[in-house]
């Protein structure tokens, strides 16, 4: 709380810390917060019942979040959280739910997996995202955002984006890859204006007069 001027800011994390050790934003958890926190669990229940991602009642572990704004409808995501449904069943380890845009609209349609963003999935991928996080394995690797590569590694190095779920280019020259890019940068993007004496700048600063060299 002390890195905000008023403890009031500090609710929204706290709340998500409360979420995060119980489940779900239980009265109990909001009532701790608030005793903590020195104010009053009204004003944590307005903020916990006004975001989207505060629950309000206990949930499945395994969070799926299927956006089905307009990006993402358009591309599919209604048939995707269908078929996301379907797979998950009566499974109450599972959260599947609807949501609003999450951001994401370039990878529509798309997912939050506990907080992960996959896209661009397919109704195909549905079981498979569902058994994966059943089994405690990493879900359709090859979909994770956080694995594609940087929207300006991938045009320096002369790649793009396979809208089918992943970088072009190979597993080599992934992520790794292109933070070494970002590193060096050196040769990689388009070439920098000199900043030398030549340049027009340099030289007015050496000849505040402009007069030049005598
Ligand atoms: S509409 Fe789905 S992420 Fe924006």
């Amino acid at each position: 709380m002390a890195r905000y001027p008023d403890r009031h800011s500090a609710s929204i994390p706290a709340l998500w810390a409360a979420q995060l050790t119980y489940g779900w934003c239980s009265p109990e958890a909001i009532d701790q917060v608030a005793c903590v926190m020195r104010i009053t669990p009204a004003y944590l229940v307005a903020v916990a019942t006004f975001y989207d991602m505060f629950e309000q009642q206990p949930v499945g572990r395994q969070q799926i979040y299927v956006c089905t704004n307009i990006s993402c409808s358009l591309c599919g995501a209604d048939e995707l959280h269908a078929a996301i449904c379907e797979a998950a069943g009566e499974d109450p380890d599972f959260n599947v739910r609807a949501f609003e845009c999450l951001g994401a609209c370039d990878i529509a349609p798309m997912v939050s997996v506990n907080g992960d963003y996959l896209g661009p999935l397919q109704p195909a991928d549905a079981q498979r995202l569902v058994d994966d996080l059943r089994a405690g394995r990493t879900p359709l690797p090859q979909k994770w955002l956080r694995n594609r590569p940087y929207a300006g590694a991938a045009a320096s190095a002369g790649n793009g984006i396979d809208r089918e779920g992943g970088p072009r280019q190979s597993p080599s020259a992934g992520p790794e890859r292109s933070s070494e890019a970002q590193g060096s940068g050196a040769g990689e993007g388009p070439e920098q204006p000199s900043a030398g004496a030549d340049s027009p700048t340099e030289a007015a600063r050496e000849d505040p007069d402009g007069g030049g060299t005598s």
